[in-house]
């Protein structure tokens, strides 16, 4: 596989995707709701997942692509290529702010994760990593993450997983939220995610991603030295929904011994 040359032809689609977006920012939006009320989707995420799947349909015909809209397809193994694709993360916000969303991607040969990128839309920040060879935040080099105890440290969490929910006890992560520095919620799982590549936040957690929300990120992150796992502690698995954590190193194993614990 020549992976430059799917480097530079995914930076590329990535960069014309976001320009659609921002074009779509001048015509009406349609939404329509998914599994609940709150759960949006758009006509754009539609259309920008169907421009990326023909494009790369046609000229990469034997790479797989899991997409969240349900254009690419049934993704049972990772044997091969995957592109992993959420064309808009974020699309409450998308819908509500015109910002804080992001095109993700996240290219993987036999499961392991080669190419991420997340494309913060509205601001023009564009995050890339190819495995081995470090992360970018628009063509500069992102330093490797230091280690930072949770008394410095800005937490990524939605305050849904701070109330009593049906994954975790939330007792314990009331303890988190009192120990660290500070908490924020960015609504974008792939933003938070990049966020912890520059610093920015120091751990962000999510009790319910899918692959195509942190395929991406993971690349990204883990090329600055972040830890990445599920609420368990193991790699994540990139087939199905599950929890989630990115963090500084150090502090990943402080929050996850001493103030996750899931129910059964
Ligand atoms: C969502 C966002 C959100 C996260 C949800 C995701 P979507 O993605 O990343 O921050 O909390 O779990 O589903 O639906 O906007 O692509
Ligand atoms: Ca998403
Ligand atoms: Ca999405």
């Amino acid at each position: 596989m020549n992976w430059e040359l799917v480097d530079r032809y995914a930076k590329s689609l990535i960069k014309e995707a976001g320009h659609k977006i921002r074009v779509s920012f001048f015509n009406r939006l349609d939404i329509d709701t998914k599994t609940n009320a709150n759960d949006l989707v758009t006509n754009i995420d539609r259309e920008i997942e169907q421009f990326f799947i023909s494009r790369i349909k046609s000229d990469f015909p034997d790479h797989k692509i899991l997409g969240e809209e349900g254009f690419g397809d049934t993704v049972e193994t990772l044997a091969g290529v995957t592109w992993h694709l959420d064309p808009i993360d974020g699309t409450m916000n998308f819908v509500h702010q015109k910002m804080n969303f992001a095109i993700s991607l996240g290219i993987y040969l036999d499961g392991v994760g080669i190419l991420g990128y997340i494309y913060d839309v509205v601001r023009d920040d564009f995050y890339n990593a190819k495995k081995g060879e470090g992360a970018y935040l628009n063509d500069e080099r992102l330093p490797q993450l230091g280690v930072v105890p949770l008394s410095d440290a800005i937490v990524g969490i939605n305050a849904r997983w701070v109330a009593p929910n049906r994954f975790i006890d939330n007792e314990k992560m009331i303890g988190l939220v009192l120990e660290c520095r500070g908490t924020r919620s960015y609504g974008s799982a792939a933003i938070e995610q990049a966020f912890v590549a520059t610093g920015r936040l120091d751990a962000y957690i999510s009790m319910r991603l899918s692959p195509w929300d942190i395929a991406g990120g993971l690349v990204i992150a883990q090329e600055v030295g972040a830890v990445v796992t599920n609420l368990n502690g193991d790699a994540p698995h990139l087939l199905g929904q599950e929890s989630f954590i990115v963090a500084r190193p150090g502090l990943h194993n402080d929050i996850l011994s001493n103030y996750i614990r899931l129910k059964k």
